[in-house]
């Protein structure tokens, strides 16, 4: 499919038929994840596939129960990885604050890269950042060493057409794309229109209906227990990372 279409198209895919990526198809979404754009050329993102079913139950338990983990063909994990760098350059742990950054801006450019690539070969997917909950044990089990943490993961699959459903209704145009400078579009009319195409979007979907809008599933997700930032936190500081 053509570039902007298959963007344009996107939907997160959750049920897949089973069937495993075509070896060649998956060649063509590590080509896109290789010419990815990278912080100061470090091409410091290291993409590790999982493919073990055992492993991928493990991960889907570890990140809240994620079916879809288990069920998927492929389980990509983008890991800021240091390693080369200390090879090439002089420099040693703890690495701050603008290495973390560096490493989510390119782990979430790969992950998107390789979630649109495999969107425009017909196949689907989901981003995963719920892994976080079990971030230390997930660690142990790919081998990461001192200086490989991962930022983003990307459940990919044979789309179970079955479950194609309408695309999810997006915020206004105004509130989140501005000419020039900042404007405040917060506007309570338009959210009541927004939440009502969301609530029609619940409630008319053919999977997993429930009654519900924009407001209210921010505000549970904002006031329910989020994944634990202290645990990543430390995580990141056994692994040789620190905020300075
Ligand atoms: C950084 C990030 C983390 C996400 N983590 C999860 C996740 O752990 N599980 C999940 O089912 N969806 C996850 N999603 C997918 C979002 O729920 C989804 O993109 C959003 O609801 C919009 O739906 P759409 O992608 O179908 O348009 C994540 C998306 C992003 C960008």
């Amino acid at each position: 499919m053509d570039a902007l279409e298959t963007i344009k198209s996107h939907q997160s895919i959750r049920r897949f038929t089973g069937e495993k990526i075509a070896p060649e198809q998956m060649s063509a979404i590590e080509d896109a994840i290789a010419q990815t754009s990278s912080t100061c050329f470090y091409q410091f993102v290291t993409t590790i596939k999982v493919q073990d079913p055992a492993k991928l139950e493990r991960i889907a338990a570890l990140s809240g129960e994620q079916d879809h983990i288990a069920k998927c063909s492929h389980f990509l994990v983008f890991c800021l990885d240091m390693t080369k760098l200390m090879h090439v350059a002089d420099i040693k742990p703890p690495f701050g604050f603008r290495f973390i950054i560096g490493g989510i801006n390119d782990c979430s450019l790969v992950c998107q890269n390789a979630l649109t690539a495999a969107e425009s070969l017909g196949l689907g997917g989901v981003i995963i950042g719920g892994y976080k909950a079990g971030i230390k044990e997930i660690s142990q089990m790919l081998k990461l060493p001192q200086g490989v943490v991962p930022f983003l993961c990307l459940c990919l699959g044979v789309p179970d057409k079955e479950y194609l459903e309408e695309q999810k209704p997006r915020l206004p145009r105004s509130w989140f794309i501005m000419d020039e400078e900042y404007k405040d579009k917060f506007n309570e009319q338009e959210l009541e229109q927004y939440n009502a195409q969301v609530q029609s979007y619940f409630e008319n979907r053919k999977y997993n209906q429930r009654s519900d809008n924009w407001t209210n599933s921010t505000k549970k997700m904002l006031q329910g227990t989020l994944s634990p930032a202290t645990g990543v936190l430390n995580y990141l500081k056994e692994q040789g990372f620190d905020f300075f």
